[in-house]
């Protein structure tokens, strides 16, 4: 065979499988996404807006509505992100915010609950969130308004609010940890040196800890195991505790 005949057929080829690449194309149309992808994002918004949404950019200014005597008060936007003001526990000035050094005094969440995220959304446009110049698209604030109604989860009854202390199943936890997790942080918890081992986050914080697990961390890899339940989440949780906390 000829080169020309050669460089003809290949020519065809790519024109064939151009073809073929338009016409998929045009035939494959994706569905809305689930429910499950919305609501974790929206916790990934609640936690890290800025991080999160592509077109939000970190706010310069400090949050007109934060308390003037607030410890993250202009604080590399600290002071606008949603669980700054209203917890980790969703439950704001009565939760694990209620004293210490992220204190606001502002309300929880939890009251909105199974509400139409339409009147979510009109809260979060509301003039103390001041959210007009944040860059948040409207995909944003409809997977935040899904994240408050329809993914906070409570945590009493497996978080002891005093100690702290997970009840959970620590074994079923090792797994899940050990298959899912351990990839990036390590068997231990500690592979990722730029964060605090994830023992001690874990007993620090369980709520935040929680939430992670369960919504992903804003604008990394981390998966959201949102839709294997909460149980899942709580068993790892539990487990992550009794890992070494230095
Ligand atoms: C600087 C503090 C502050 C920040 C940051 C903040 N909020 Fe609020 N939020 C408030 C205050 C104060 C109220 C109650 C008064 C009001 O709505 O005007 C409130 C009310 C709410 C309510 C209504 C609760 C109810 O039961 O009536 C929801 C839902 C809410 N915020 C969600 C969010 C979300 C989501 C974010 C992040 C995008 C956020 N908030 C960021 C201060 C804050
Ligand atoms: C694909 C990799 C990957 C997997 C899998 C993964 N993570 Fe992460 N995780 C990350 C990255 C990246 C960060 C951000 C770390 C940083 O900021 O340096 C992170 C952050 C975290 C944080 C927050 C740390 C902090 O201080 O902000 C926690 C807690 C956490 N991961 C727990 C888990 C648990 C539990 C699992 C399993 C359910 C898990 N991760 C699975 C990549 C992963």
């Amino acid at each position: 065979m000829k080169l020309r005949d050669t460089k003809r057929i290949l020519i065809s080829t790519v024109a064939a499988l151009l073809g073929m690449g338009s016409l998929v194309v045009c035939s494959v149309t994706l569905a809305a996404e689930s429910d499950a992808y919305s609501i974790a994002r929206g916790g990934r918004l609640y936690d890290k807006w800025f991080e999160e949404s592509p077109t939000a950019k970190t706010p310069e200014i400090a949050h007109p509505g934060y308390p003037e005597s607030g410890k993250y008060k202009g604080n590399k936007g600290t002071d606008w992100r949603c669980k700054e003001c209203h917890g980790w526990d969703y439950r704001g000035n009565e939760g694990a915010y209620a004293e210490g050094k992220h204190y606001t005094g502002f309300k929880g969440i939890g009251g909105m609950t199974g509400a139409d995220p339409t009147s979510v959304v009109a809260v979060l446009k509301n003039q103390t969130h001041a959210m007009t110049a944040s860059g948040l698209s409207e995909q944003d604030y409809h997977d935040l308004a899904m994240f408050v109604s329809q993914g906070q989860t409570r945590s009493d009854g497996f978080i002891d609010d005093k100690s702290k202390k997970v009840t959970g199943d620590t074994s079923a936890g090792q797994g899940y940890f050990e298959t899912v997790c351990a990839r990036c942080h390590g068997l231990d918890g500690k592979e990722d040196d730029q964060i605090p081992p994830l023992g001690k986050l874990a007993n620090d914080n369980p709520w935040e800890v929680l939430h992670k697990i369960i919504n992903g961390q804003p604008d990394e890899e981390m998966p959201a195991l949102i839709a294997f339940g909460n149980q899942v989440a709580v068993d790892i949780l539990a487990y992550l505790q009794t890992l070494p906390q230095e």
